[in-house]
């Protein structure tokens, strides 16, 4: 037993993965040894979850039955869409109504409290991953006025959610970098929600409880909520007509942090963000719209001029991902519930893979109280 403490568990090793690996140092990720610049670019988000959850890359004839089974797992109970319209009636945020939607998902589950087989595990994922983009597209649809898209077992995991978000098929240049965007979010070692659904799978909870507590977690601003600010600031430049520079020096005048920059792993450019970055461009040169890639530039280069990034405070992968979405039409407040969406597939992977040699994740405080308080009875305070 040690004593030495570790704020925010920095550093701190807790468990042994096969699933992705971050250099911090170099800017390098992996998933199960495949460099992530290799998936965004040669594989599929289905490919991912296949490898994710079954520990190699799919034949072709294993990812034709991958795909349908998860296609099919798409429909929700009528029960939960109303649920979703109460939620969007109410004015709730969307990350909100996720996690309630998908903790809802369970009652409709037969299997939901098996949380001690593997297979269990990874079906019962299946099923979450593949309701909660028809959650999602439904709340947003409700919001807007509109009525539900049911989903299209044909369309690929990417191209079914922007169906059933505006009721057209996308093109296949949105579809590709939509599917693009949910590889490059699908797992990123023990980050702060996926330690969240390891922490609650350690309990052997069910899987239901991992993700909605994975949904919690990634909704703060400090993890994938960065992204949505992202993207309020370059419509607040935009908005006030301010030089993108002169907004992130009175930001950094006030004492206060640039959303899309730093974290705790990498000390270099995420190469998430570098990946996004090119897509960005690509997505404006042909749109001949650069507005948001000249402020992001803009942001990046004068950060970098001011040491900023050499001290490791570099642009993580929040900083470009909404830009991307906003080409693809999606509102700004759907960017963190697309991160849940894609990054369920993590969670499921990380509390299978958990769950199999379980260890209940328990750590412990340095107690800072007081000591020998003398209780007085509460008639007596
Ligand atoms: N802007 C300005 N300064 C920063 C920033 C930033 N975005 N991030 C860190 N710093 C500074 C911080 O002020 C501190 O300086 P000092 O030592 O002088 O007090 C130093 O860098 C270290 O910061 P920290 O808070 O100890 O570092 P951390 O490892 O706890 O922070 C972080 C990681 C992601 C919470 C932080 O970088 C941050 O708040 N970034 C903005 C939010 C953001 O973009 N989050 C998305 C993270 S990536 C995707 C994801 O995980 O979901």
């Amino acid at each position: 037993m040690t004593d030495e403490l570790k704020r925010g568990l920095e550093g701190v090793l807790v468990a042994e993965s096969d699933l992705s690996y971050v250099d911090g140092e170099v800017g390098k990720l992996v998933y199960r040894g495949y460099d992530i610049e290799d998936l965004a670019r040669g594989a599929s988000y289905e490919e991912v979850l296949y490898l994710l959850w079954h520990g190699s890359l799919p034949t072709a004839a294993e990812l034709d039955a991958f795909a349908a089974d998860l296609a099919a797992e798409r429909e929700v109970d009528d029960d939960v869409i109303e649920t979703v319209r109460a939620l969007a009636d109410a004015g709730e945020r969307p990350m909100a109504a996720l996690r309630t939607a998908t903790s809802m998902l369970s009652a409709y589950d037969d299997e939901a409290d098996e949380a001690d087989d593997g297979e269990a595990t990874i079906r019962q994922g299946r099923r979450i991953t593949a309701k909660i983009p028809t959650v999602l597209a439904a709340f947003e649809r409700v919001r807007q006025g509109a009525e539900p898209v049911a989903p299209d077992p044909d369309l690929s995991h990417a191209g079914n959610f922007l169906y059933m978000l505006t009721g057209t098929e996308p093109d296949a240049v949105s579809e590709e970098t939509f599917d693009m965007a949910l590889t490059l979010h699908a797992d990123h070692g023990l980050n702060a929600s996926t330690f969240t659904a390891m922490v609650i799978g350690s309990t052997m909870a069910d899987v239901y409880s991992g993700v909605t507590g994975g949904i919690g977690a990634l909704s703060g601003p400090l993890h994938g909520g960065a992204n949505q600010d992202v993207m309020e600031v370059l419509h607040e430049i935009d908005a006030s007509s301010k030089d993108p520079v002169q907004w992130v020096k009175d930001k950094r005048d006030g004492g206060g942090r640039i959303p899309g920059f730093g974290h705790r792993v990498y000390k270099v450019k995420d190469p998430r963000a570098n990946i996004l970055e090119e897509k960005l461009r690509d997505l404006a040169d042909s749109s001949g719209d650069t507005k948001w890639l000249d402020y992001t530039t803009a942001i990046e280069e004068y950060l970098t001029d001011q040491g900023l990034v050499e001290k490791g405070i570099a642009p993580n992968v929040d900083f470009y991902s909404g830009s991307v979405y906003d080409s693809l039409g999606i509102p700004v407040d759907m960017y963190t519930p697309i991160f849940a969406m894609s990054r369920a597939g993590g969670w499921i992977a990380h509390v299978a893979e958990y769950q199999e040699d379980n260890r209940l994740i328990r750590p412990r405080a340095r107690y800072t109280g007081p000591e020998d308080a003398e209780f007085v009875p509460l008639d007596e305070r």
